[in-house]
């Protein structure tokens, strides 16, 4: 195995950004923050042009982050209507289906237009209006892309939940977001079966405001349970609409959307991004990263519930007028070529997944791959945890051929976009490296302990960031003191990333993982907390804990300890019910992968359970337990490693 690749003398050619580029473009946009973002601002289309740039401040607890505060711009006017001039006639989406018989549809940026505006007009018809909330639930289909931008063109702000989660996480979110009207569809076909996607959002809607409305696109044709005259067909509901509509005049600093994501403690949290800073931070990433050039067919992977959607399927293609993939389907249903089928069918030019897909894949064979031309793929990209170096290998032998810069990006639901990430023809890579940090990104870092700044090259410890950047997230909705709270005061005047990092002699970062009680499942997130509650919630179930542990396709596992009830004994058929009640409270990916009997936990004097020896021994790694000497009855840890059950 190679420690370092460099990029193709032809791709550094063609490239937007080569080594020297980077290097000044770099340097630029720290020296100089305001002159250079104020130029960069131009890429997006102003109703009002910025003449105050960046005003931001990281200091504890007056926290504040503006950026081009006295601009207007609405998001999708720049995602569409721009474009229009241009390039009516090409394809902004391309719709492929989880069937592959079915056909595929290809969305021209005009016909992007009237879709957007009549779903953006049947919103309106229904009383939403600006600064509003819309949730969708839903599968991977146009109608998708469609909803974020009708809300975006109304000045609504949507917060999409993942259609794989649980009815009971749905409501939290509408409840959490006082949402106005949900947006679902009949069924969601993933790997040839339908979920009921109508039926989850009844059950949700039951705990929720009888005022909220339902809009509902059909996709699959499936027979679904109708609550009131609450319940509305889009279909029908446009019918009688206009296919134009004035997008409206946003300021910068207004609410584009919130996503909820899983944070250390407590539920998840709204994490709220805005119009003018993500976008243009969405965009200018999208092209430099993927090197995006008119005419590329770019690809991700991701699903629209998460960031990686919003930013990579959504938003930063659209606004760069580029041509965008949108995968309703699974990596390995009907087999596992169906990635590389549908890259050879749309003659995809750049692909961006997650290390599980490649590992889930890896696993399958090389076969799948060879049996498809993948020749018009030029750059590869991974997201969402730390790629081990084999799955990376795997990624540039079998799929790029050798010849595919694989771009290893690294940021979160908060940074809105890339923070740390290769330019294809500009840093050489190395695997499991997400290498350099994008232009104005300032990381640091710091000594977990003693928050010391590692100021000698080679370092290790936990990753902050200095100042702030357009795509950062502004505040969590309802709660910006939970927002300075998480960020901000564990290491005073930083951004704390909550992951672990070590940067090598050549200035390389290399994320270890999270510090936090987060885990990571097949480039999920997760808050131990979150389980451990959904867990204590059965009328069994006295006491829990929550760890990860390496799990070899999901990067990490749940690794669960559950102190019974007096009375009740443990079986396998309580753990069953354990694992399902956990799928059933907060969806599939939180269904653990191993529950331990556990009499007693490990806790200190003051009652503070020690998960650093839980996670030890989720690892098998005993040697290694540390101090023990604090804890309140040390015995429970010879119980725990005694009884340790197999992952
Ligand atoms: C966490 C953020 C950003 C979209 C996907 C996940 C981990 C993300 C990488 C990477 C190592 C990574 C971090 C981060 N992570 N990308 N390239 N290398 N780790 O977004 O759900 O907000 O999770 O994912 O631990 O903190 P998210």
């Amino acid at each position: 195995m190679k420690d370092i690749y460099e990029p193709a003398a032809d791709l550094i050619a063609n490239a937007h950004i080569d080594a020297a580029g980077y290097k000044e473009k770099y340097a630029a946009s720290v020296a100089d923050p305001e002159a250079f973002w104020a130029e960069e601002a131009k890429r997006l289309d102003w109703i009002k042009a910025p003449t105050k740039i960046k005003n931001t401040t990281f200091a504890y607890p007056d926290v504040s982050i503006k950026w081009f505060e006295d601009g207007e711009l609405n998001v999708a006017a720049n995602c569409i209507d721009r474009h229009l001039e241009t390039r009516p006639d090409q394809t902004a989406i391309i719709w492929e289906p989880d069937d592959p018989q079915e056909d595929a549809q290809h969305i021209t940026y005009r016909d992007l237009h009237a879709n957007v505006c009549r779903m953006a007009n049947v919103l309106k018809d229904l009383g939403v209006g600006k600064g509003d909330r819309v949730i969708l639930y839903m599968p991977m289909i146009p109608q998708a892309a469609y909803a974020m931008l009708a809300c975006a063109r109304i000045g609504a702000i949507h917060s999409v939940v993942f259609a794989g989660f649980s009815s009971d996480a749905l409501a939290n979110r509408i409840n959490g977001s006082q949402a106005k009207v949900v947006i679902t569809s009949d069924g969601a076909p993933r790997g040839g079966k339908a979920t009921n996607l109508k039926d989850n959002v009844n059950q949700a809607l039951l705990h929720c405001d009888d005022s909220v409305q339902c809009l509902v696109v059909k996709r699959t044709g499936q027979q679904i349970a109708w609550r009131s005259e609450n319940d509305i067909w889009l279909h029908e509901a446009e019918a009688s609409v206009a296919d134009t509509c004035a997008p409206e005049p946003m300021n910068a600093e207004d609410p584009l959307f919130i996503l909820y994501t899983s944070g250390s403690t407590g539920m998840p949290k709204g994490v709220v991004h805005t119009t003018g800073g993500y976008l243009l931070y969405a965009a200018m990433t999208h092209q430099y990263t993927f090197d995006y050039h008119d005419g590329d067919v770019f690809w991700c992977t991701a699903d629209v519930g998460w960031v990686t959607g919003h930013s990579y399927i959504v938003y930063g293609p659209l606004a760069n007028g580029a041509t965008t993939v949108m995968f309703e389907g699974v990596p390995t249903w009907p087999d596992a070529s169906r990635f590389w089928q549908v890259c050879e069918k749309h003659k995809v030019t750049q692909f961006y997944t997650a290390p599980t897909a490649i590992r889930a894949l890896m696993g399958k064979g090389a076969k799948w791959v060879e049996g498809s031309d993948l020749s018009s793929v030029r750059i590869l990209g991974t997201v969402g945890e730390p790629i081990n170096p084999e799955a990376w290998t795997w990624y540039n032998d079998v799929v790029g051929k050798g010849k595919c810069p694989i771009v290893d990006t690294w940021w979160q639901t908060e940074t809105g976009g890339h923070l740390i990430t290769p330019l294809p023809g500009a840093i050489p890579t190395k695997p499991g490296s997400a290498t350099v940090p994008f232009f104005g990104v300032q990381p640091e870092v710091l000594d977990a302990a003693t928050g010391e700044i590692q100021t000698q090259t080679e370092a290790e410890g936990v990753l902050v960031i200095k100042d702030s950047w357009p795509g950062q997230m502004r505040t969590v909705w309802g709660d910006h003191n939970r927002f300075v709270k998480t960020y901000f005061a564990d290491y005073k005047g930083y951004y704390f990333s909550g992951d672990g990092c070590r940067r090598d002699a050549d200035g390389y970062y290399w994320i270890t993982g999270r510090v936090d009680d987060v885990i990571n499942v097949s480039g999920h997130r997760m808050g131990t907390a979150e389980v451990e509650s959904a867990l204590v919630a059965h009328s069994a179930v006295s006491e829990a804990a929550v760890v990860g542990f390496p799990h070899e396709i999901k990067g990490q596992g749940i690794y669960c300890y559950v102190t019974l009830m007096d009375g009740r004994e443990p079986s396998d058929e309580l753990r069953a019910e354990l694992q399902n009640h956990v799928r059933a409270e907060i969806g599939p990916i939180a269904k653990p992968d191993v529950i331990q009997w556990a009499p007693g936990l490990p806790k200190t004097r003051s009652g503070k359970i020690m998960r650093r020896i839980l996670r030890k021994i989720a690892e098998n790694d005993y040697g290694a337990l540390g101090d023990t000497s604090t804890l309140a009855d040390p015995s429970v840890v010879d119980d725990l490693i005694a009884n340790r059950a197999d992952g």
